[in-house]
């Protein structure tokens, strides 16, 4: 069954490590996911684009999915399904299409307008026992279509959002989608560290964690970042994954075009990334 990301953030908060949120965008992804999960005994958080959500048809078939395979892998380890920088629209159709998380990214609307969006959602998902993720401060780059400057958050302003009653929220801090620029500043602590004096308990979201130095995750963790977001990283392993396979004719050996055999080196690449993610998060055996 799906849970709310709340209790798994809660205790990573508490114990100074993060939960990964992969991006999944098909039946592969999910599965490996899933399975990575469960082989290491880690929460996990299933993260949805709105683009991602078209593509698998909708956001009931990717509930269906989801739920067949918790049942069918008998997957045991918390697994929140989470609507990935939704817009207001988009959330309260994942709230009907039974989501377990939703995130709300308002941070394009001026802050009172975040502020007064923000604060009817958290309703709806408290009565539904569902997590929301909000947002200050635009993550840079580009995921999906939605475009951000990549600006630092103002704690200030994250603490008002914060005291609205969000799970988890997701500040700017430098941080970006997709590759990073040879020219990238890093992540500023000193603004996270800002964000987390006045949040407190909040657990906080790192978004753009491919390419991320292991070091400056880790330090992030330690100043209160509790879910970090992979998407990227695992595209770019299933591809040279796929790509190897075919550029070494594999695919016109025997029956090597069956997909099952054609996705299936890209899949065990996506395993990998997640294992070596969920390692350095620290969230292995933490379910
Ligand atoms: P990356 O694609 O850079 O890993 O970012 C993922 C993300 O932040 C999803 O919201």
């Amino acid at each position: 069954m799906l849970v709310s990301a709340e209790e798994m953030l809660k205790k990573a908060k508490a114990g100074k490590y993060a939960v990964g949120q992969f991006n999944i965008n098909n039946l592969e992804w999910t599965k490996s996911i899933l399975l990575t999960a469960q082989e290491c005994n880690s929460p996990v958080i299933l993260g949805v684009s709105e683009g991602a959500g078209k593509y698998m048809c909708g956001y009931k078939t990717v509930v269906g999915m989801v739920n067949g395979m918790l049942e069918e892998l008998n997957i045991t380890v918390p697994v929140a399904l989470h609507l990935d920088h939704g817009s207001y629209e988009g959330a309260k159709a994942c709230i009907e299409a039974g989501f377990s998380s939703i995130m709300f990214d308002g941070s394009h609307y001026p802050i009172e307008e975040n502020v007064a969006k923000t604060k009817e959602l958290v309703a709806i998902c408290k009565e539904k026992g569902m997590s929301i993720e909000a947002e200050v401060g635009s993550i840079g780059g580009e995921e999906d279509g939605v475009v951000g400057a990549g600006e630092c958050a103002d704690p200030k302003e994250c603490k008002m959002i914060a005291d609205l009653g969000v799970t988890m929220l997701a500040a700017g801090i430098g941080n970006i989608h997709g590759k990073y620029p040879e020219n990238w500043a890093g992540l500023s602590f000193e603004t996270l560290d800002a964000v987390q004096q006045l949040t407190g308990d909040m657990p906080l979201v790192l978004h753009g964690g491919t390419g991320i130095p292991e070091d400056m995750i880790k330090k992030a963790i330690s100043l209160g970042v509790s879910k970090i977001n992979v998407n990227t990283e695992c595209q770019l392993s299933f591809a040279e994954a796929t790509r190897k396979y075919i550029e070494a004719g594999k695919d016109l050996e025997g029956k090597g075009f069956d997909p099952r055999k054609l996705l299936a080196p890209g899949a065990e690449a996506i395993k990998a990334t997640v294992k070596e993610k969920m390692e350095l998060f620290g969230s292995v055996g933490k379910a």
